[in-house]
């Protein structure tokens, strides 16, 4: 989807409504970075507090959290006005300190719309979001930054604007129900010098964190159940189904007049499957 990950060393704009799934994202990103590639980790938010997040992260089966995995709050008060504007410069001493004592190469800078929201004119915004874009090039961390944002127009709010041009990549999550059922997707909306995928790839959020359901032909399925599934006949359900039905058990297939169910059905025919299968196509 991302033709191999997050742009490293760059700003990344990581948008979705609240629940979408921005912080999970964002914690699994860390975690990778610090147990599996050496990379020390810094989460920082502006909205939730750090012990939550790091309780979070053992809600998920990933293992112990990793020493070199840092949690840092910026709340912000409620009551909080900046009456004079309000500028980053502190933020970035903060970064700065921290990349030093802890060799922080990933960060992530959680709900930043908080902080935007208090900065009042779009120029001084912009002008702020610039510092701090300019802080991640030059000291050449890999940087998840979220903001909430409303269906796919929020995308597109103003309070955005600096934030998008000048992110190097920006993905965008949503989730919304569809016969009473959540259904949750990724949307890599640009990635600057990448070949991306162009679609909403749908995901779920379980145990293991988010979960892509995309699986391309060369992924390697990852078996939920422990006996061999059983084929479709059809290679690229096959895919999707990560191998085929579960054998032995039960498998509905459903749609209207002329969707196709018959003809999916065909492909289990015993001329369609290996020997040791046509029993079981008999049976169907
Ligand atoms: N351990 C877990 N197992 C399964 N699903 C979980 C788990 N923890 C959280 N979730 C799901 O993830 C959703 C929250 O995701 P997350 O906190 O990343 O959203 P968010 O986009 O950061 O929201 P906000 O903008 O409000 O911070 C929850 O609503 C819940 O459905
Ligand atoms: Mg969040």
């Amino acid at each position: 989807m991302l033709d191999g990950g997050f742009p490293i060393g760059r700003p990344t704009l990581v948008t979705g409504d609240s629940g979408a799934g921005k912080t999970i994202l964002c914690l699994q990103t860390l975690f990778h970075g610090a147990r599996s590639c050496g990379e020390p980790g810094l989460y920082l938010s502006f909205e939730e507090r750090s012990a939550e997040m790091a309780e979070m992260v053992t809600s998920f089966d990933w293992g112990d959290t990793p020493e070199q995995l840092h949690f840092h709050d910026a709340l912000i008060d409620m009551d909080f006005e900046a009456t004079d504007g309000l500028e980053l410069t502190g933020l970035l001493a903060l970064l700065d300190h921290m990349c030093a004592r802890d060799g922080i190469r990933r960060l992530v800078l959680d709900g930043i719309d908080v902080l935007l929201h208090r900065i009042g004119s779009a120029e001084e915004r912009n002008a702020e979001l610039g510092r701090l874009q300019r802080w991640i090039r030059q000291n050449d961390r890999t940087v998840l930054i979220t903001a909430k944002a409303k269906g796919d127009r929020g995308l597109f709010d103003e309070i955005f604007e600096g934030l998008l041009f000048g992110s190097d990549c920006a993905v965008h999550l949503q989730r919304r129900q569809d016969h009473r059922m959540s259904q949750r997707s990724i949307w890599v909306t640009k990635y600057r010098g990448s070949k991306h995928g162009e679609n909403a790839y749908p995901f779920v959020i379980n145990r293991r964190g988010i979960v892509s359901l995309h699986l391309s032909a060369n992924m390697q399925p990852d078996r939920l159940l422990d006996r061999a599934p059983v084929s479709t006949g059809v290679r690229e359900m096959d895919d999707m189904l990560r191998g085929g039905f579960p054998a032995g058990s039960i498998t509905l297939y459903t749609g209207g007049p002329g969707t196709a169910k018959t003809t999916l059905a065909g492909f289990l025919h015993p001329r369609s499957m290996p020997a040791r299968r046509k029993g079981l196509a008999d049976t169907l």
